[in-house]
């Protein structure tokens, strides 16, 4: 069977990136191999990349200036996207990436890129969302693994899991209470997209 080659984008501690990679070591992801991580700063995610002994590449995204010293956004992509072409990923997981991803880029790898989230999508996008989910008083939030397309937070929904908030949680505590069930529910969701063909039906992932 054929494996389906994973590249990830971080830009921060990598707890997801490291918890998805030991899955795939363990054999708990048959059919997948990590081809490489890129971060777009300087990232605890490059060093558990290397120490996993997968290839980690920092493209430095505020190093793209524009002569008058503005940030040059669509150079920054073009650079991204090049490093990602040159690994040729059957799917691009993000995994704490934390810079929108431009059209372009979305619409290469249209269908193909994942992203996990802290909630129990669509409700709180965007930043913060646990302590969003605290400050609103919702009994239950949790995670989603979902494609990714031009809009925040809201492609398809490929996986979720749900978790108690309880009446004395912070959105800190909620964090590191929900981290272990990401880890778990993004390594189901890239199991099953390595393992069943799919397609996308409007908001809905089809399973074939
Ligand atoms: C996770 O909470 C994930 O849901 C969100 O960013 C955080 C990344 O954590 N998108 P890590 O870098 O994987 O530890």
């Amino acid at each position: 069977m054929k494996q389906t080659r994973l590249l990830f984008l971080a830009s921060g501690r990598g707890s997801n990136f490291a918890a998805i990679a030991d899955a795939v070591s363990r054999g708990e992801i048959p059919d997948a191999k990590i081809v490489g991580l890129l971060a777009n700063k300087p990232a605890a995610a490059l060093d558990l990349a290397r120490a996993r002994g997968v290839s980690a590449q920092l493209v430095e995204a505020s190093e793209f200036r524009r002569p008058d010293g503005k940030w040059d956004r669509s150079a920054y992509e073009e650079a991204l996207c090049a490093e990602i072409r040159k690994r040729q990923p059957d799917l691009v997981c993000l995994a704490g990436y934390m810079l929108l991803l431009g059209k372009k880029i979305v619409s290469e790898w249209a269908g193909r890129i994942v992203n996990i989230h802290p909630s129990l999508l669509p409700s709180f996008k965007g930043l913060n969302a646990q302590q969003q989910a605290v400050d609103y008083g919702v009994r239950w939030s949790g995670c989603s693994v979902h494609l990714v397309t031009e809009d925040l937070d809201a492609g398809p929904i490929l996986e979720q899991s749900i978790l108690e908030v309880l009446p004395e949680d912070t959105g800190e505590s909620f964090s590191q209470r929900l981290l272990p069930l990401e880890h778990q529910t993004y390594v189901r969701a890239l199991k099953k997209l390595c393992a069943h063909p799919y397609r996308v039906d409007g908001q809905k992932v089809i399973w074939g």
